[in-house]
């Protein structure tokens, strides 16, 4: 089965194909012919996932998952959630949504987070979501060298060490994305029997 994930995150991509049987094979945006930004103008994490998915549908006429990200942090009342690219401006530069995040937290006893994932999937005229989630805590300064966005300065729960710190297949295990992935990996498994 080939399926659109509409992503230009190689990253993510990657993370995302090591998850998935083989006989599902994704293409990427850029293997569709999609170069343009796809707006993200949603104000809920979900409501981005939809509007990607949606996008790629219409546009593009190809069944295909969207999934979209937030770091919810319990002291900034959810905050970054939907703006977690760009929290620290436009540039979206994960190493100033960091500083950012680490000066936001400075005076919070509180340092409960939660990634969250949520994946649309347009399938056979049908759309469906998966909502993923990693519980954890932001700590004081950067730690580790893998990765990628807030992964240096999240620990999950029961761990005591960062995303960044950990290799892509343990990562893989507990992340927020896994999570979701492994809900749209046993819907697609289930109805292709
Ligand atoms: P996206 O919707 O997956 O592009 O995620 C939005 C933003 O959340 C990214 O630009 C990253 O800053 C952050 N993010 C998403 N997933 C992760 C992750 O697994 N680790 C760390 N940061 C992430």
């Amino acid at each position: 089965m080939e399926l659109v994930f509409a992503t230009n995150n190689k990253n993510k991509l990657k993370e995302v194909q090591a998850l998935l049987p083989k006989e599902i094979k994704l293409l990427s945006l850029k293997e569709i012919g999609c170069t343009e930004d796809i707006p993200e103008t949603a104000p809920t994490i979900e409501g981005n996932a939809i509007q990607k998915a949606d996008y790629v549908k219409d546009k593009y006429g190809y069944d295909c998952f969207a999934d979209d990200t937030g770091l919810e942090v319990e002291a900034l009342n959810g905050a970054p959630g939907v703006y977690s690219a760009r929290y620290a401006g436009e540039a979206k530069s994960s190493e100033a949504n960091i500083d950012k995040l680490l000066v936001e937290l400075e005076s919070k006893e509180n340092r409960s987070a939660r990634f969250k994932t949520v994946i649309a999937l347009h399938l056979d005229g049908k759309l469906h979501t998966f909502t993923g989630i990693c519980s954890g805590n932001i700590i004081f300064e950067r730690k580790g060298l893998q990765g990628f966005g807030y992964d240096p300065v999240f620990q999950p729960e029961g761990k005591s060490v960062t995303f960044a710190e950990m290799s892509l297949e343990e990562k893989s295990t507990i992340s927020h994305r896994a999570r979701a992935t492994r809900q749209l990996i046993d819907f697609l498994t289930k109805i292709s029997r």
